[in-house]
């Protein structure tokens, strides 16, 4: 029966209520901090923590840096890492990407000799080690060639695994990826080691901070024949399901403030856990907006995250891991 019997107003009446029939919890353990570690030397003021000037409050990490983050991350009890690797030296190909002693490889060792309790994910991409800054490797024509750059990716995802990753996280959006690099840890002994596909990959104005800080923007073009038009959610949800055909364990959504339709749609077809990369744009919004006083950080950051729990995902990749654990905590 409708009002006045029904007051939808009855149960917002106080915090204990509220708290009652609250429907989407968010917590430190369902937040992934991203890492961008470096083997460039810097000196200065900013020796090992170079700031990034897009996103205030992160920083690209010397690997020892990165180890203090990790200690952190721990003890605010966060799910994992996610690193990436910012390489001094790039080329063609991206060797970088797969090298036993790469920035990544050496820095995921550290991390998980001093802090083995914590998760390690790892970023599978060629686009930060590579000099014209693609996902892959170029053909003739200038365009990615996707079978050759196959090859790499499972090179890379190997050579991270062997290095302590927990899990890894293909990023590029070549087609048959997730099957490659199934294959190929299987087949070094890796049967075990997770892959959290970036299924659903827009080619997203919201990446823009991030490329600064890994520079890693394409020297021509861009990414549209590799990642997702934004205008297409039902080919996202096929890329999801053909992620999980080749062997995916998990899927991702990204970015994830304007795709909570496709958090949803994913989930449901997929079954899967689902991850959402709240991406460096997303972060830079919130910052800028807060820094010139128009929107409160704290409320505008929780009530993100919830949103993106609330649309599905179980998992949320976020630059704001570390305060929205400490936010958390304060509130309870
Ligand atoms: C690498 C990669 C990117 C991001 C994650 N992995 C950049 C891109 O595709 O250009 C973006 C993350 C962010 O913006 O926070 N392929």
């Amino acid at each position: 029966m409708a009002f006045p019997r029904t007051r939808m107003r009855r149960l917002r009446a106080s915090a204990g209520l509220r708290g009652l029939v609250r429907e989407t919890d968010l917590s430190a353990g369902q937040l992934v901090l991203p890492l961008f570690v470096t083997d460039a030397q810097t000196s200065g003021p900013h020796a090992g923590r170079e700031p990034i000037e897009a996103m205030p409050g992160v920083q690209r990490l010397s690997i020892g840096a990165a180890v203090e983050e990790a200690r952190q991350a721990a003890e605010l009890g966060l799910a994992a890492l996610m690193l990436f690797g910012v390489p001094a030296e790039k080329d063609e190909q991206g060797s970088g990407a797969w090298e036993e002693e790469g920035v990544v490889q050496l820095a995921v060792a550290a991390i998980k000799q001093a802090v083995p309790e914590l998760l390690v994910m790892t970023d599978v991409c060629l686009c930060e080690y590579t000099t014209h800054g693609h996902c892959g490797v170029l053909g003739e024509d200038g365009t990615v060639e996707n079978d050759a750059t196959l090859e790499l990716l499972a090179r890379t995802a190997v050579s991270h695994a062997r290095a302590g990753a927990d899990l890894v996280a293909p990023s590029d959006m070549m087609d048959g990826r997730v099957g490659a690099i199934r294959e190929e840890l299987d087949g070094e002994g890796f049967q075990e080691i997770p892959i959290l596909a970036y299924s659903a990959k827009f080619a997203s104005a919201f990446y823009g901070p991030f490329r600064e800080a890994a520079g890693s923007t394409p020297a021509f073009g861009d990414r549209r024949g590799y990642q997702m038009d934004p205008a297409n959610g039902r080919e996202a949800v096929r890329e999801a399901l053909l992620d999980v055909e080749e062997g995916a364990d998990m899927v991702m959504v990204k970015p994830a403030l304007a795709y909570g339709d496709l958090i949803s749609a994913i989930k449901q077809a997929t079954g899967l856990p689902v991850a959402a990369y709240n991406v460096s744009g997303e972060y830079a919004m919130v910052k800028a907006a807060a820094s010139a006083g128009y929107l409160d950080e704290v409320s505008t950051v929780l009530e993100i995250l919830t949103s993106l729990r609330r649309a599905g995902a179980d998992t949320i990749i976020t630059y704001h891991a570390k305060d929205a654990a400490r936010w958390l905590a304060k509130q309870t």
